[in-house]
Order: C-alpha cells, then structure tokens, then sequence
C-alpha cells in the first residue's frame, strides 16, 4: 500500500511516499528554517505563508522523484495537529483536496505519532515498548502494547526539552535553532557549572523551566558581577543534566513495566548526548535500543507516511470535514 503523506505542522514543508509503513519511495522536506533564524525563532504567520507557496511544489517534486503518479497511491496521509494552527491547515487543505480530487482515502495522523513511527523505518517496531519522545514541543514517555496504542506514562510539567535547548543557546549567544549548536559545543566542555537536576522524583514527569531559569540567571549573575562566562561549559553542564534525567527515568519506566524495547522520538533524538547514554544505559540492561536516522527526527513527511499506514490498519479515516488541531491528545 503506498500513502502519499504531507506534513506542515510548524517551519518544514514535507511530502513523502511510503510503501505499508516502512519503505521510503522518496521525501522531500523543505525547511524555512533559515528565514526564521533572522528572527530567532518561528514567526508563525511566515510559516503558513511559506507553504503556501510551496506546498504544490513539494508534492509535484516528490512525485517526479519517486516516477509515480496520483493513479499508483492507494491513501493520503496528513497531519491534523498538534502544531501551528495556521501551518497545519495549509498541509491539510492539501490532503483534503487531493484525497477528493483522486478519490483516495484520508487519514488523520497525530504528529507524534509520526515522530515515534520514524522508528519504523529503521526497522518494524516490536512490542510492547517505550518511547521517550523528545522534540521543539514536547517531552513525553509513551507505552505501546501494540501498535498504535499509546499510554502515556508521564510528560513536562512545563518547557518541552527542544524548547529549553533553544533558549539556552540563546542565552549563550548561539543563533536558532540552538538545540543542534548546543549539543555541538557539549562535547568540548566540561561539566563545571553546578547545575541542578530537574525534578529528581519518582514519577515520569519531566520539568525543564527550572534548569532553564538556572542558566539564564547564572549567565546574567556572572555578567552583573564583571566574571567571564564559558559558553562550552555551560552547554555541557546542561547537557549533562538533560540527558541524566530523561535517561533515569526511562531506564526505571522500562524497568517497572518490564519492557525490553525502547525507542526514541523527536528533533532531540538527534542529540548525541542523549544518544551516546541512551546506549550506554541500554546496553547495561539489555534493551534494544532505536533511535531515527538523524534526517527523520526533525520534522518530515516519511514518519507521517509511516505512522498513516497503521492509523489506516486500525481504521482511522476522515472525511473532509477534517480541522486541524493546534493541540491534541496522543490516543
Ligand atoms: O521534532 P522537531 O523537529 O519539531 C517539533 O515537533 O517540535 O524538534 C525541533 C526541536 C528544536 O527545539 C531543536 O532545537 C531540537 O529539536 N533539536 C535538538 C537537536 N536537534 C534538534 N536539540 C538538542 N540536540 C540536537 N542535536
Ligand atoms: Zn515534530
């Protein structure tokens, strides 16, 4: 079965084809991230318009590179939310018109689970297992018993991770998007700053405001008091502190649920601190470990392709009455 997929939901523009949700025909992504940079951040009334004008590009180009036409796709794929409202209803006006034009079905795909079906393509995910899904927006630990379940274990309580990276960068003097520079510099620091690790309890929750608020403080303290700050250092103090807390308990969830795959999920999953432990920790207690080819943790259409093809197994369909949903529950 192959599912032309699109996904808007915040700065990248992306359409793939997907072959029973783990072959890749061929993806594009377009990402707007550098006329956002000279902003610091994603300006969301530019997001939506950028796709706009690119949307129709992206899907003709994709169909070019795969030398497929409308005839040989059998669904489309879309994501209706969570994200930006105004990016995602571009992707959706899209889908929603191919899917009437050509007569296909549509299927709603949450963008996480897009994000946790990256994995897929990898190889075919095995259950049960735990996903630890790190992006821009969300910090989340998800226990799957099957395919497309999802029970989720804990969550932030506050700043997503990608989001805390960000404005550390920021404070630090890097350009956005900083998650990628801050894991950069992480590994020719050292960890010298005494930082604290964030919300050390026995739940699954996650709190990063915290810590955020501690390098944003230590870097104004020591500006007001004439001392140099060490960007390096920071940045891997940080890091440290990330990857020790979304480790631990992800290591514990695995433990008590007695779950031996763990996979991982989001823009963060690119960080190689939390990479290089996640294996580490992995390896100690024999869990198979998947984490994404770095090209399908940030945003793209492949993962949407993926996670479509089992929402279209469970039945999951929508008609064109579909909205989009600027936040919406993982189920
Ligand atoms: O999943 P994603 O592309 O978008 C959302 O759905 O949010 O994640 C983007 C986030 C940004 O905050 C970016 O700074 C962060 O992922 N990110 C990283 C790394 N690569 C991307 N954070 C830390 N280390 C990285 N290597
Ligand atoms: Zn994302």
């Amino acid at each position: 079965m192959k599912i032309l997929a699109i996904e808007s939901s915040c700065d990248e523009t992306s359409v793939s084809i997907i072959e029973d949700g783990q072959k890749e025909i061929a993806t594009v992504v377009l990402s707007q991230m550098d006329t956002h940079a000279n902003y610091g951040g994603v300006v969301p009334e530019i997001a939506s318009r950028m796709h706009v004008e690119n949307i129709t590009m992206v899907i003709e180009e994709v169909l070019n590179k795969s030398g497929l036409s409308m005839d040989d796709i059998d669904a489309i794929a879309v994501t209706y939310g969570p994200g930006l409202i105004g990016s995602l209803l571009v992707g959706l006006m899209a889908a929603k018109t191919l899917a009437f034009i050509y007569n296909k079905p549509l299927i709603p795909v949450h963008h996480i689970a897009g994000h946790i079906y990256a994995n897929n393509l990898v190889r075919p995910l095995e259950f049960p297992l735990i996903s630890l899904v790190v992006s821009g927006g969300h910090t989340e630990l998800v226990y799957m018993k099957d395919n497309y379940s999802f029970e989720k274990l804990g969550g932030t309580l506050d700043d997503a991770v990608g989001e805390a990276y960000d404005k550390v960068a920021r404070v630090i003097g890097l350009p956005y998007p900083g998650g990628p520079r801050v894991d950069k510099l992480a590994h020719e620091g050292d960890d010298t700053y005494n930082l604290p690790l964030p919300l050390d309890d026995d739940s699954y929750d996650f709190s990063f405001s915290g810590l955020k608020s501690a390098v944003v403080n230590l870097v104004h303290n020591e500006k007001q008091r004439g001392n140099e700050i060490i960007p390096v250092n920071i940045a891997t103090s940080f890091q440290n502190r990330v990857t020790e807390i979304l480790t631990k308990k992800t290591i514990r969830a695995l433990k008590e649920k007695n779950v031996h795959n763990l996979i991982v999920a989001g823009g963060v999953a690119a960080n190689k601190g939390l990479r290089d432990r996640l294996t580490k920790e992995c390896e100690k207690n024999g869990i198979n470990l998947i984490v994404p080819e770095i090209k399908y943790c940030t945003d793209n259409a492949a993962m949407i392709g993926a996670a479509g093809y089992y929402a279209y197994l469970r039945g999951d369909r929508a008609d064109l009455t579909l909205n989009a949903k600027a936040t919406l529950k993982l189920q």
